[in-house]
């Protein structure tokens, strides 16, 4: 990393709806331990959304979730820069420019978009293909140097790396974008289906029971935990012994995210006992913890003038730190004005 790039986050999340454990554990709760050190931006990214068919209401409704979340959970507008992407066009610019960096090849490598498309690669959106490219320039934008994402996401940082690589060395601007960094968000906090131990958990699962909700209640959780697949042996003794005991070692995970203890530890506490003594233990921590949140989404919600207003604020300081960037872009690429 060059001494010459202040320290800088960013990341972001789609807004689409049925923010779950998974997102909690896997970003959010990653990103509040970030702000207290470093300047963050937190970006809800509607652009990306709309490289898959969205209803527009929804995604109205979904960007102001996806903020209000944030916020309950603990990211702090006074000190973190939290704002919709659409509002900046400097996103849009950029990955332009970035689409004439970024090679054809490259893109043919992502392993995301192979598995969204999968047969009908033809039928996908221009904008699903780059959609990395625009990822690229959202961090890039801000010259951002650290990228907090989930392991599914390594793959397009690391393109974001090579795009700013390739302008730095086609322009002949050494340094002038930083080199980001991916800070993965380790295997703990990769949260299964609570009935396939396999599967993601994810907002997409037609099943409701395979996801706790940001906003769940108390008897819900109580509920989807209880019924959470399992096996018929006891608790393990050691971590070995969670090998092909994928729905164990999930709820064992999930114990361990939320009580940050090893699951090791977690183990230890319930050696040899059933699955019903961990899963009420469970459902109280995730209650304790989430119940308080929802609670804030909703008070949030119930103001969505108030909403947009804190996205306007954070839009326009955002808008204020890509402008110096773009003007410098601008000269470096050519463009005249
Ligand atoms: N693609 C990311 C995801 O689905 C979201 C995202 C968009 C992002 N732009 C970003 C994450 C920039 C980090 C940095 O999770």
């Amino acid at each position: 990393m060059s001494e010459t790039h202040q320290s800088l986050v960013f990341s972001g999340m789609q807004p689409t709806g049925n923010l779950h454990l998974g997102n909690y554990l896997g970003a959010i709760r990653n990103w509040l331990k970030l702000q207290e050190l470093h300047r963050c931006i937190y970006c809800v990214v509607d652009m990306h959304a709309i490289t898959v068919e969205q209803d527009p209401k929804l995604l109205a409704q979904a960007t102001r979730e996806v903020a209000a979340a944030y916020i309950a959970s603990g990211v702090d507008p006074a000190r973190s820069i939290i704002f919709n992407q659409s509002q900046v066009s400097a996103h849009a610019e950029l990955a332009w420019i970035f689409n004439c960096v970024a090679r054809i090849g490259w893109l043919n490598r992502m392993t995301q978009f192979k598995e969204k498309s999968g047969k009908n690669r033809e039928a996908m959106s221009v904008g699903l293909f780059t959609y990395p490219v625009l990822m690229a320039a959202d961090i890039l934008a801000y010259r951002a140097t650290h990228v907090p994402v989930g392991e599914d996401q390594k793959q397009h940082v690391e393109l974001a790396r090579d795009i700013a690589q390739k302008f730095n060395n086609d322009f002949g601007v050494p340094n002038f974008f930083p080199v980001p960094e991916p800070i993965i968000t380790g295997p703990a906090t990769r949260v299964m289906s609570l009935r396939d131990g396999t599967a993601k958990m994810s907002k997409s699962d037609a099943s409701d029971y395979s996801r706790i909700n940001l906003t769940d209640d108390a008897d819900s959780i109580v509920q989807k935990l209880r019924k959470a697949k399992t096996d018929t042996l006891p608790l393990p003794e050691t971590e070995k012994d969670l090998e092909g005991r994928p729905e164990a070692d999930n709820l064992i995970s999930i114990f361990a995210a939320f009580g940050e203890q090893s699951k090791q530890s977690v183990i230890d506490q319930f050696r040899g006992a059933q699955f019903s003594t961990l899963k009420s233990a469970l459902s109280d921590l995730i209650v304790a913890k989430l119940v308080p949140i929802a609670d804030e989404m909703r008070r949030l919600l119930s103001d969505p003038a108030e909403i947009d207003r804190l996205l306007k604020k954070g839009a326009d300081e955002a808008r204020a730190l890509a402008a110096p960037v773009l003007a410098d872009v601008r000269r470096v690429v050519g463009f005249v004005g």
